[in-house]
């Protein structure tokens, strides 16, 4: 692991280069196909030619950058993650699988292979900009639905109109699609949580990804005066969210490994002198075990509705995403176990209970993700990091696993 310490530390450097290309001063935000992502874009073009690969560009805003094999009709192993973030993030989700991976195509570089290699640099996994995750896999995947190239943003631009906004062309997303002989797909991703850190692990071998819900609710009371409205005349909006978001925190602790959580709440008039007539909030669920993650969401979205009926208060709901716990394959996590032992690592497996894009491919090519330990088990923040020894034993694993590839001909 020694050999890979300085590239690790490369690695480090250029995700931390990358993560100064951002929608926000003095904070990463980088949504799908906004401005910042042209940056990233020249960034891996660069990296991609002065390692012989060639790139392009998806209709979905996909960025492919290919290394052939030996044989032009070889076939693909994909390697990636995706380079949006969340507001206010760290700077290693997501893009940390970008940079490992062109690093192992670099080291690869000119030594003759039965297969080809192509890194991926997903557009949309976070779902931030148009509410709705994942838009960049789906497009490889083939599971990209006409509802949502029509959703859209705070601004009311669509998904189309983001595509073509960055001179793409939605009519060609069909071509984006993997090919049936896709080799596999394989996600290098930093933990997010403390479950590594814990063990005192550097890494972690994906079985399965956690299924997730995604829904976005509204209350609707009855704005008016806060110093003249007594409380019985009241249908405060914004009381009746609060005492419902309780009852999603109640429905966690009594349900063993659940997640839910209420990210997002806008109030409105929101100003201190109006009582809240709307509010708008998002409903995220997950758990390893589908019927349970579904159970609870029916029980929080009846228990809304009880809240709103006896405050007289108008409730909806919207469902934004319905995501199955997918286990990854089985052979593919074999083949990288291998690679872990042979790097001279423990073979520990885990869930995730983030979601990912290998969870959207799985379908479509054989999957398997590594996950990093995430120091103090924290993400989706600027305190995110990772360990140069632990990137060093990722790349180390990596390069055992393109070694050891059993290329078995379409
Ligand atoms: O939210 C998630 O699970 C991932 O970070 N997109
Ligand atoms: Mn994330
Ligand atoms: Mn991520």
């Amino acid at each position: 692991m020694a050999g890979w310490l300085s590239e690790a530390h490369r690695v480090i450097r250029r995700c931390e280069e990358l993560a100064r290309f951002s929608e926000e001063a003095g904070r990463i935000t980088r949504t799908f196909l906004s401005a910042p992502v042209r940056k990233v874009h020249a960034c891996l073009a660069e990296w991609s030619a002065a390692a012989g690969m060639s790139s392009r560009v998806d209709a979905a805003g996909n960025f492919c950058a290919r290394l052939s094999g030996s044989d032009p009709n070889a076939r693909v192993l994909y390697l990636g993650s995706h380079i949006d973030t969340v507001r206010d993030a760290g700077p290693f989700d997501g893009i940390l699988g970008v940079v490992l991976a062109f690093s192992l195509v670099e080291a690869l570089a000119g030594q003759s292979r039965g297969f080809a290699v192509e890194v991926i640099a997903f557009s949309e996994e976070e779902g931030v900009r148009f509410g709705v995750p994942f838009i960049g896999s789906r497009a490889l995947a083939g599971t990209l639905d006409p509802e949502l190239l029509s959703r859209r943003d705070a601004r009311g631009h669509s998904v189309a109109d983001a595509i073509r906004d960055f001179g793409l062309d939605p009519a060609a997303l069909p071509d984006a699609v993997l090919p049936a002989t896709a080799l596999g797909y394989l996600e290098f991703h930093i933990e997010q949580g403390p479950i590594l850190e814990q063990l005192g692990l550097p890494l972690g071998i994906v079985d399965a990804i956690a299924g997730q819900s995604r829904f976005e609710l509204v209350f609707t009371g009855q704005a008016n005066h806060a110093g003249t409205t007594p409380s019985d005349m009241r249908r405060d909006a914004l009381a009746g969210a609060a005492e419902w978001i309780a009852r999603v925190e109640c429905e966690c602790r009594a349900t063993a490994d659940l997640r839910a959580t209420v990210g997002a709440l806008q109030v409105l008039p929101g100003v201190s002198n109006v009582i809240p007539g709307e509010v708008k909030a998002t409903l995220d669920v997950r758990h390893a075990n589908d019927d349970v993650r579904c159970r609870s969401v029916q029980s929080l979205l009846h228990q809304a509705q009880q809240i709103a009926e006896r405050r007289r208060l108008g409730f909806g709901a919207e469902q934004r995403l319905d995501q199955c716990a997918t286990p990854l394959d089985a052979t593919m996590t074999s083949a990288l176990e291998r690679a872990v032992c042979r790097a001279g690592f423990v073979p520990h497996h885990l869930m995730s209970g983030a979601g990912h894009d290998a969870m959207i491919l799985a379908p479509r090519c054989p999957a398997a993700m590594l996950f990093l330990r995430s120091p103090g088990g924290i993400s989706h923040h600027p305190a995110e990091t990772v360990l140069p020894d632990d990137v060093a034993a990722a790349l180390a694993v990596g390069s055992e696993f393109l070694n050891g590839l059993e290329v078995t001909h379409a």
